[in-house]
């Protein structure tokens, strides 16, 4: 079955957005997964940049039909503005292009106002959360108190228990974190519209995709975030609250163990980081600079979705290899390689050292990192300007060994590469 996952190897933001694109290029069904408007994906087309926080990113082909999974969290104003914006680009949004999980939940004020009490509650420990509610949106979802996007279809039962859970919340902002309370009705009143306006793209999406599978459709499951913000297997607690590792393709999409054509792992060139949390390969001052640009352009190194400046990092290979593993990654698409041309060196890190020892894999996955000092290999950088590249030979030598050193360290074939942030800078191999 054509059933293809492409998952982030690192902390989010390794430009899963554009692969997905060149990708979906084939695709009859593109898929979101997990989280929420959390996620920023951004492709360049034409000089035109989109943004996109909840719909699939694939859905900037005409040809694809986006799904929205049961493993998200639905903000719906987000969501109807994306939609809009999608509109207002040519392209069509309807119950026939988009199917939105009867299961998925939904994310309200609430989960918002909470997820900013809470984060400024935990002071100095902050996880430096994006603030859209994700972690308070699951964990309704996981104490069986959530909404869903079927509670949506019917609307004065709905707006039974939007009450309830708007007026529950309120109680909690105001006793537990001294917080402003909501207006209850003004969102009972916000709801109901959206509720409207969605009630047609509410399905079994599942069944959709299985469909589309049994007649020799491709389907394309998007992770957001990244296997190391993965609630079980990443840096816990500093970790989104969904499951971005390629595992969560299946759940989040009310599929059954189904045969997976390949899994794409896409890993930055070097490694970013935003909100706390452990970095062991992070870099500061001049190089830190260097690496994440000054803003001025969208492909610098600062958030899409809270425009705050990542910290950046050489390639951390402890770390890819764990990724390798966790998601069953068969191929890798390396994006941002241009942003290396010109460094006299590039480091790569390895392997950890401990007091122990020289670790090659985590003894126990990422949550604690602070024993692990990084041991980095240094290659020799290239001076070239790789943005023209197109093909594998037009590489300066030194970028293709950099790239099969990766290979070596990953152990799997490094098939994207990605050298500029338009849709035709990249070689495919
Ligand atoms: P939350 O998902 O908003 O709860 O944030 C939890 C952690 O995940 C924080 O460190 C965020 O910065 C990070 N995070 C969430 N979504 C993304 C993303 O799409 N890219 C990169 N980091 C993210």
């Amino acid at each position: 079955m054509p059933f293809e996952i492409i998952i982030g190897t690192q902390w989010g933001d390794e430009g899963k957005g554009r692969v997905v694109d060149l990708l979906s290029e084939e695709a009859v069904v593109v898929a979101r997964y997990n989280g929420g408007d959390n996620a920023g994906h951004t492709v360049t087309v034409g000089g035109q940049t989109f943004k996109l926080h909840l719909l699939p990113s694939g859905m900037i082909h005409s040809q694809t039909i986006g799904v929205i999974g049961n493993g998200l969290v639905v903000n719906p104003a987000v969501l109807l503005k994306e939609i809009d914006m999608l509109r207002q680009n040519g392209l069509t949004v309807d119950p026939q292009r988009l199917g939105i999980s009867h299961a998925a939940h939904l994310l309200t004020p609430a989960h918002q106002a909470l997820d900013r009490a809470q984060e400024a509650a935990r002071g100095g420990a902050q996880i430096g959360t994006t603030g859209r509610g994700i972690g308070p949106a699951y964990t309704d979802k996981v104490a069986r108190r959530g909404l869903r996007m079927e509670d949506m279809l019917d609307v004065p039962r709905f707006r039974h228990k939007l009450t309830a859970h708007l007026e529950e919340t309120n109680r909690w902002l105001t006793q537990m974190y001294s917080a402003e309370p909501l207006a209850v009705q003004a969102i009972v009143e916000e709801f109901s519209g959206y509720a409207e306006v969605l009630a047609p793209y509410i399905r079994d999406v599942g069944a959709l995709i299985m469909e589309v599978l049994q007649k020799g459709g491709r389907v394309l499951a998007e992770g957001a975030q990244g296997t190391l913000l993965d609630l079980d297997h990443g840096t816990y607690p500093f970790v989104t609250s969904s499951t971005p590792t390629a595992p969560g393709a299946l759940t989040g999409l009310g599929l059954g163990v189904l045969p997976v054509d390949r899994v794409v792992g896409v890993t930055k060139a070097f490694q970013t980081r935003v909100g706390s949390g452990p970095f062991p390969t992070e870099v500061f001052g001049e190089m830190a600079e260097r690496l994440r640009g000054t803003g001025a352009n969208p492909w610098d190194e600062f958030g899409t979705t809270t425009g705050r400046p990542r910290r950046v990092g050489w390639l951390d290979g402890v770390l890819l290899r764990y990724a390798m593993r966790l998601n069953g990654v068969s191929e890798l698409a390396v994006t941002k390689l241009d942003i290396l041309s010109g460094l006299p060196d590039i480091k790569i890190c390895t392997a950890y050292r401990s007091e122990n020892g020289v670790h090659e894999t985590l003894p126990l996955g990422p949550a604690d990192l602070s024993p692990f000092e990084a041991v980095y290999e240094e290659l020799p950088g290239w001076q070239e300007d790789v943005r023209g590249a197109r093909r594998w030979e037009d590489l300066p030598r030194l970028a293709q060994e950099y790239i099969r050193r990766i290979e070596a360290i990953s152990g799997v074939p490094v098939r994207y590469i990605s050298v500029g942030p338009e849709r035709s800078q990249v070689i495919v191999r």
